[in-house]
């Protein structure tokens, strides 16, 4: 299938990997990016910077809440709408304001552009913090979700706007709730990417809490092949966990990490933040069911490609 596809947040971690799979598979893309402060401009350009010479690849420079949304659209058959301002910890106080707006009011705008249009499916990048610190595990897309971080709280609103313009408007969306991503170009804010860091530079690593924490973690060439099968097989106006079901306490990944780099990581602990959950964990039968999705690689194995990946970015002073 050769077809049109917008992708939003193209420059950021997840997105550009799509985009990179997507043309790959001979898909003709527009992407657009905001280039959103939430980390440095330059990683953003360094994610997008393969993608840009080619033919089937077009970059819009733009924010969601101000591009001509209209003109940008017209010929779009599928919309991935991976942008946002992710991360837990930053979403309190005043920076609220702008996960309200790059989460909930884009979204809104988004899919105000699309609902009079034919597109063949809308695609959102939701987040397993809309499940918060739900008492049983593994989290299925039928537990009550109760966000426990204002950026929970604007995930699920806006997964909440695309089944209403589903109900309303027959806008074909598809909800993902994004398990802990982890793999190359993992935004340096995130967990594994500092710990890589700081092992690499000798500093020591801050865990939050005692580490026991447990994450699904989901490595992102799974995280592109769910996405992609939510976009090609026939279902709409639903929600879908994409995750592995099998969480790995932090400290374990640390282990890994210090095995697979050959040095020994420094610890330090710090009190754990507002709005972090002590255990995430999907149910995966749904999607396995309606989307035939199995992730394909074990923690060790994406791990190996993290480090490997950001190892090349790595200049030992
Ligand atoms: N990484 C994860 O583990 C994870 C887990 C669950 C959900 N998600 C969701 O997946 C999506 C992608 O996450 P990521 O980790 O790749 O983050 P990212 O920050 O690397 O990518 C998001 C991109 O969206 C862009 N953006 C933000 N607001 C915009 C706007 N208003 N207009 C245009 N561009 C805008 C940013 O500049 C950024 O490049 C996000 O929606 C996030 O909430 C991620």
């Amino acid at each position: 299938m050769f077809a049109n596809a917008l992708v939003t947040g193209c420059a950021g971690f997840i997105g550009s990997h799509l985009c990179e799979t997507l043309i790959a598979k001979g898909w003709r893309v527009i992407g657009i990016d905001g280039f959103l402060d939430n980390y440095p401009k330059g990683v953003k350009q360094r994610n997008i910077y393969p993608l840009l010479p080619h033919d089937n690849f077009k970059f819009i420079k733009g924010d969601l809440t101000r591009a001509p949304l209209g003109n940008i659209i017209k010929n779009v058959d599928y919309v991935f709408h991976l942008a946002g301002q992710p991360g837990v910890r930053d979403s309190w106080g005043g920076t609220f304001d702008s996960y309200v707006v790059n989460n909930i009011l884009a979204t809104q705008r988004l899919l105000e552009a699309v609902k009079e249009k034919d597109i063949k499916k809308f695609v959102y990048a939701s987040s397993s913090s809309v499940y918060g610190n739900i008492g049983v595990f593994p989290a299925t897309e039928l537990s009550l979700p109760s966000p426990f971080s204002p950026y929970g709280v604007t995930k699920l609103a806006a997964e909440n706007l695309c089944g209403l313009y589903y109900e309303n408007y027959g806008v074909p969306a598809v909800s993902l709730r994004y398990f802990t991503v982890y793999g190359p170009r993992q935004r340096p804010d995130m967990a594994i990417s500092s710990f890589v860091n700081a092992i690499l530079k000798g500093r020591p690593i801050a865990i939050y809490g005692d580490g026991n924490q447990k994450r699904d973690f989901t490595y992102v060439d799974d995280v592109v092949t769910a996405t992609m099968l939510a976009a090609q097989r026939p279902v709409v106006g639903e929600v879908f966990n994409v995750g592995c079901g099998q969480p790995v306490v932090l400290m374990e990944v640390i282990q890994i990490l210090e095995e697979l780099i050959g040095e020994k990581a420094r610890i330090e602990f710090i009190r754990s933040q507002r709005g972090d959950v002590k255990q995430t964990c999907a149910d995966t039968g749904k999607i396995s069911e309606k989307l035939g999705f199995r992730p394909l690689y074990e923690l060790d194995r994406g791990l190996g490609k993290q480090v490997e990946h950001m190892g090349k970015f790595f200049v030992r002073k």
